[in-house]
């Protein structure tokens, strides 16, 4: 079957990140785009990831989608529009098709290609649901092209990947969805803040699959930027940030070092770190307030027994 596939934000093969990366790399706090953790071995280990007991966003979300199935799609309501923003393998979305009945899916995501392997197993699976999905980093502007009725669209937002923005840019993004969408809403998942010594263990493993995920951006500056970082030089850093309610992630130069790319370099203090994500925490009256802010009126909120994320819909 063929999706058809609009490619915005991708009309040539492989988008040039070298300026983008070398600002990162030579401010004086250097950092990379969390963007670049989720090339092939990347995507894997954060695959992974979500396979660990200790990092319970994943399943805790997937338990209340469970939980709450009817009552989600009693709110949302039936035959509209899904627009998955960050499908991924659409797995999560897929989860809602027999209790939402949509009767058109819009898958986008960063890559394009991986979107498509996908959407053509769903299609077979789901030939009444007209399916279509773009390449898009949303993160910069989201815009839904006019061929995709405004009525009844539901933007589809899981896995706390909100708590990935400053408040401004999440705001931001927000906004621009309900700017996008008439008498649909938005279904996405938040991340709540909670003790310290659970967020440690989601974000610092001890099987280290999360060291491992984190350090492998560096072999993908490399790829992009030709570059010689060595991992081993580094060491994955977690710090919970109290006053801007975020979990923040970093690598830590374990000896003085320099790091070269064609035309530039950037020394590197034992100690030093670079930043890699942010990964901000609500609370229900936080999250709450930016739906306000975003132009959102009305939340219905469901949550686990242990209240650690919390799935909303906003109208
Ligand atoms: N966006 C995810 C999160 O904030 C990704 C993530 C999980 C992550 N563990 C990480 C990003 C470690 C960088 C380093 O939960």
């Amino acid at each position: 079957m063929q999706i058809p596939v609009s490619s915005e934000a991708h009309p040539t093969a492989s988008p040039n990140f070298v300026p983008e990366i070398e600002i990162g790399l030579l401010a004086q706090s250097a950092s990379i785009s969390p963007k670049f953790l989720y090339d092939p071995l990347g995507s894997h280990l954060f695959t992974a990831i979500t396979l660990l007991p200790e990092y319970y966003p994943t399943n805790t979300e997937k338990n209340i989608f469970i939980q709450y199935q009817d009552q989600i799609a009693h709110a949302v309501g039936i035959g509209g529009t899904l627009i998955d923003l960050g499908a991924g393998n659409c797995e999560k979305a897929e989860s809602f098709f027999s209790s939402l009945k949509p009767s058109n899916y819009l898958a986008i995501d960063f890559s394009v290609e991986y979107l498509q392997d996908a959407l053509e197993k769903l299609a077979g699976k789901y030939p009444h649901i007209l399916m279509q999905c773009i390449g898009m980093d949303f993160s910069k502007r989201l815009i839904i092209p006019d061929t995709i009725a405004k009525k009844q669209r539901t933007f589809f937002y899981p896995g706390s990947s909100i708590g990935n923005f400053s408040s401004a840019e999440a705001l931001e993004l927000l906004s621009q969805m309900k700017s996008q969408t008439q008498d649909g809403g938005l279904l996405i998942g938040v991340d709540l803040m909670k003790d310290d010594s659970v967020l440690m263990a989601a974000y610092d493993d001890p099987l280290k699959v999360t060291a491992a995920f984190n350090l492998n951006i560096l072999r993908s500056i490399n790829a992009h930027l030709g570059s010689n970082f060595r991992v081993e030089q580094f060491r994955h850093q977690v710090q919970v940030n109290h006053v801007e309610n975020r979990v923040e992630l970093y690598l830590e130069a374990l000896e003085d070092l320099t790091v070269s790319w064609p035309g530039k370099s950037r020394i590197f203090k034992r100690g030093e770190l670079i930043h890699t994500e942010h990964s901000h925490k609500y609370t229900i009256h936080s999250i709450q307030q930016l739906l306000k802010n975003a132009g959102f009126t009305t939340t219905q909120i469901w949550t686990d027994p242990k209240d650690y994320f919390a799935v909303i819909y906003a109208q």
